[in-house]
């Protein structure tokens, strides 16, 4: 069982990497593995629509996109948290999100995803929301914790002070742990759900 952590942060043990270590703690505790990625400071771009991924297993960008996409492939849960920038996911993080989720060809179904947001003040929840979206596109199950997942600082180490958002992280990581594990028992007795054959339709005449 392995988690694939992914903090957008460019700020080397900023407020996200703190949630982060909180959720890392608890899979300490229960023997799940993970391996961090810290993508903040990579020069990581944008998505060129170029359409390279419909027929390659790969971004066209040898970069992170890929790289990580092929770990994510082989992990049963991804964990992310961004800071909010704008009241919004940090660029280089949906940068590396839109490619990675775009140009993964492995199934994703049922892969156990939660994501942190972390603001000084304002922006949480649409990130929250903002980032979960790459998760119920792609039918896998998210792990919630008993508030929106959010974390609240603004200078580096401030989130030490909010206790209940150290908690929600621990909870978070909790029921990640037990959705991954439902899930591996569940996909044993049952398998993954039949899936009728994909309609795409545009709304277009
Ligand atoms: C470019 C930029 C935009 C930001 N926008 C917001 C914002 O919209 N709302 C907010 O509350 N904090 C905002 N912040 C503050 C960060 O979200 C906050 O410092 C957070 O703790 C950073 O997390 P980190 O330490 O993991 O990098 C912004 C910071 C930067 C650098």
């Amino acid at each position: 069982m392995k988690v694939l952590i992914i903090n957008g942060s460019p700020r080397k043990d900023g407020n996200c990497a703190r949630l982060i270590r909180e959720a890392a703690a608890v899979f300490d505790k229960e023997g799940v593995s993970y391996e961090l990625f810290e993508v903040g400071n990579k020069a990581i771009r944008g998505c060129a629509a170029c359409g390279y991924c419909v027929t390659h297993d790969a971004c066209v960008f040898n970069d992170e996109a890929t790289e990580l996409g092929k770990k994510f492939a082989e992990c049963d849960g991804l964990l992310l948290a961004s800071p909010v920038y704008y009241a919004s996911a940090n660029g280089t993080l949906v940068s590396l999100l839109d490619r990675m989720f775009r140009s993964i060809k492995c199934d994703l179904r049922m892969k156990v995803g939660a994501a942190f947001a972390v603001a000084r003040r304002a922006g949480t929840v649409a990130t929250f929301d903002e980032l979960n979206k790459y998760f119920t596109i792609n039918q896998m199950v998210v792990a919630s914790g008993d508030y929106w997942n959010n974390g609240f600082g603004g200078a580096k180490g401030e989130i030490e002070e909010d206790a209940e958002g150290l908690r929600n992280a621990r909870v978070v990581a909790q029921n990640m742990v037990f959705l991954m594990r439902a899930v591996a028992l569940g996909k044993e007795k049952y398998g993954l759900p039949e899936n009728e054959p994909r309609v795409r339709t545009s709304f277009i005449r």
